[in-house]
């Protein structure tokens, strides 16, 4: 028993959880993940677990994606990345509902199944109906030698090292890494990015681990507003564009390590039925980035002031506008908008991290919830 305890102690590497090791791991883990795959100074991407399906991919009329969980918010963000730069229609599909619906599924479709543990029933059989039916499908898995990678014909590995905490943090945006650099490779090769415009990107991308180290540095002044906003009731996250997928994962990371009901919703949708919740005791975190949607959002937290909200807001360094109209404001360093959600979910991780902990919840294994669900 003393040798599990002190080994366990070892793993978490001086963290109290290993979900807080995990964020904190983050700067590493995206690195780990581009290695050998991005060299931006000569600008390329090296993609080799996909290299017999490139092709298929440029050509590719429609691309589906299927997951679950953390992995369907990736695919989400993903979603949005391949039609800017791509300009091939996305579906992002609930695994568990696109296996039972009789989909329409092409031959030559591309399918994406996104997956940390590479063992998601649901998403495993997703894919099996879509390659029955002719698709590619094509993985994006962190466990190395998973089920869901031994199905897929071709995949790239996230690499971001073994996942603990049961709420998915580094495999995420070690998922949001390769999501992108696939997007970025097919939309040179397909010319439908400016050349020019990917160098810039992938220079970001190279830039991203130390943003993401700035952005943890918000850890004390996050913990701070954890232990003011810990007993509310209900939490809505908001977010627009690229941070859209970003509100709705913040919004399950508190719900899965802190059992306090949140929503996340796209900002501009709230005024069709949960500005109704918004009143005084409603604390209301905003993704406010600056990027292509910025000044809707900044109306949109207006919104929520107006009916005496509590708002959070993640900003941009330098925001001189938003720290005036908010009750709190969190900085983190700006990216182009298509990374960004790699550093605006840092804050929204250690919020749920920290109210999870101040409510004296089991951070690591919350109740009713499995890291890999085996069974559909
Ligand atoms: C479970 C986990 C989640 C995860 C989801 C999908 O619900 O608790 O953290 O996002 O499964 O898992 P996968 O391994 O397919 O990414």
């Amino acid at each position: 028993q003393k040798v599990d305890m002190e080994l366990e102690a070892i793993e978490k590497g001086g963290f109290e959880h290993f979900m807080l090791k995990e964020i904190f791991e983050q700067p590493k883990s995206i690195k780990d993940c581009f290695r050998g795959r991005l060299i931006a100074n000569e600008a390329k991407l090296v993609l080799g677990g996909i290299r017999d399906y490139s092709t298929a991919l440029i050509n590719a009329e429609r691309i589906v994606i299927v997951a679950c969980g953390t992995s369907w918010h990736a695919g989400l963000v993903a979603e949005y990345i391949f039609e800017e730069f791509c300009r091939i229609p996305v579906e992002v599909e609930y695994a568990s509902e696109f296996r039972y619906r009789n989909p329409v599924i092409r031959e030559g479709d591309i399918v994406f199944a996104i997956s940390q543990s590479g063992e998601t029933a649901d998403t495993l059989a997703a894919m099996e109906l879509a390659k029955s039916k002719g698709a590619i499908v094509l993985g994006v898995c962190n466990v190395v030698g998973s089920s869901i990678s031994r199905v897929s014909h071709e995949g790239v590995y996230t690499h971001a090292g073994p996942e603990i905490g049961v709420a998915s943090t580094k495999a995420f945006t070690a998922q949001l890494t390769v999501l992108t650099m696939i997007a970025l490779k097919t939309a040179l090769r397909k010319g439908t990015i400016a050349e020019q415009r990917y160098r810039e990107i992938l220079v970001d991308l190279e830039n991203i681990p130390a943003k993401v180290e700035k952005a943890l540095k918000t850890d004390k002044q996050v913990e701070k507003i954890a232990s003011i906003y810990k007993d509310a009731r209900n939490f809505l996250y908001l977010g627009r564009g690229y941070n859209f997928p970003v509100a709705l994962e913040g919004a399950l990371k508190l719900k899965e390590i802190s059992y306090i009901h949140a929503e996340g919703y796209p900002a501009a949708e709230m005024k069709h039925g949960p500005i109704a919740l918004i009143d005084e005791e409603m604390p209301v975190v905003v993704i406010a980035t600056r990027d292509s949607s910025y000044d809707k959002i900044v109306s949109n937290i207006q919104e929520v002031k107006a009916r005496k909200g509590k708002v959070i807001a993640v900003v941009s360094e330098g925001d001189s506008l938003i720290p005036g109209m908010v009750d709190h404001t969190i900085e983190v360093p700006g990216t182009h908008e298509v990374l960004m959600p790699m550093v605006s979910t840092i804050p929204l991780q250690l919020l749920s991290y920290h109210i999870a902990v101040m409510r004296g919840c089991n951070v690591d294994q919350p109740r009713n919830l499995a890291k890999s669900v085996t069974v559909e």
